[in-house]
């Protein structure tokens, strides 16, 4: 279980891990939420942070041991990732986490799912997958940078247990959440598991996450929908 003050009673549920809050992600975190943080900016923070969460991602896929040769002639224990896996960004936002991503995993496939938040009503409307014929086999690496009321990534999940996806091989990707996002997406699936960097307490009438950074996707990709 991992404290974390904003969740009711102080700990996450098991499968959701918050990134280690080392004073270099508290300031990463800092930059991304400044209101005056310009684009450049906040593309190289949030890069930061993606490339962090990718990393803590990886350590929930599977392993094999595997017996290698050093240079030095002698044999070393160690291990290898055993599983084939695939990268699912919800576009618009979550596409700005392919690159890290790619940049740890080399030439991994990835699939897409287009799904946007209608403006007045805040829920999610799906318009278009797209994702590898073999997906039902892979580990899957949901991207996400916002979880607001879940409805998004519930609606996603939903698409990629529809092609034979396994619940408990998804791990969703994300920035940062909300407990009630959290509870709603679990309370669907409860075998998924959640890494997130941060936790806000909850939601505005607009439905966007307080304190939160705002739209994630109007300011990294510098445009709004
Ligand atoms: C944002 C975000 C999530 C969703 C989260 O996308 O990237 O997909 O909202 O909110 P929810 O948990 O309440 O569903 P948005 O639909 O605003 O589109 P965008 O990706 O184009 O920014
Ligand atoms: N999507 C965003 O980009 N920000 C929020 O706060 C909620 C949903």
């Amino acid at each position: 279980m991992t404290a974390c003050a904003n969740y009711p009673g102080g700990e996450l549920p098991t499968n959701v891990h918050l990134l280690a809050q080392t004073p270099q992600l508290r300031a990463l975190m800092t930059m991304i939420r400044d209101t005056n943080t310009n684009r450049n900016d906040f593309i190289f923070y949030s890069d930061r942070i993606i490339r962090l969460l990718v990393e803590e991602g990886l350590n929930y896929l599977p392993l094999v041991e595997q017996q290698i040769e050093t240079p030095t002639g002698l044999p070393y224990h160690g291990v290898a990732f055993q599983g084939k896996i695939c990268g699912v960004p919800i576009i618009r936002a979550g596409e700005a986490m392919e690159k890290g991503l790619r940049e740890c995993c080399k030439g991994v496939r990835i699939g897409k799912i287009l799904i946007q938040r209608n403006e007045e009503t805040a829920q999610p409307e799906l318009y278009y997958s797209k994702l590898p014929s073999d997906i039902a086999e892979r580990y899957v690496l949901l991207l996400d940078p916002m979880l607001a009321t879940g409805g998004s990534a519930i609606k996603a999940i939903e698409v990629l247990l529809e092609t034979g996806v396994h619940e408990d091989r998804i791990v969703f990707l994300n920035l940062l959440a909300v407990p009630d996002g959290i509870d709603a997406v679990l309370a669907r699936f409860p075998k998924l598991r959640i890494v997130t960097a941060d936790v806000d307490p909850g939601l505005n009438e607009k439905k966007f996450i307080v304190p939160g950074l705002g739209d994630f996707g109007d300011r990294y990709f510098g445009s709004s929908h």
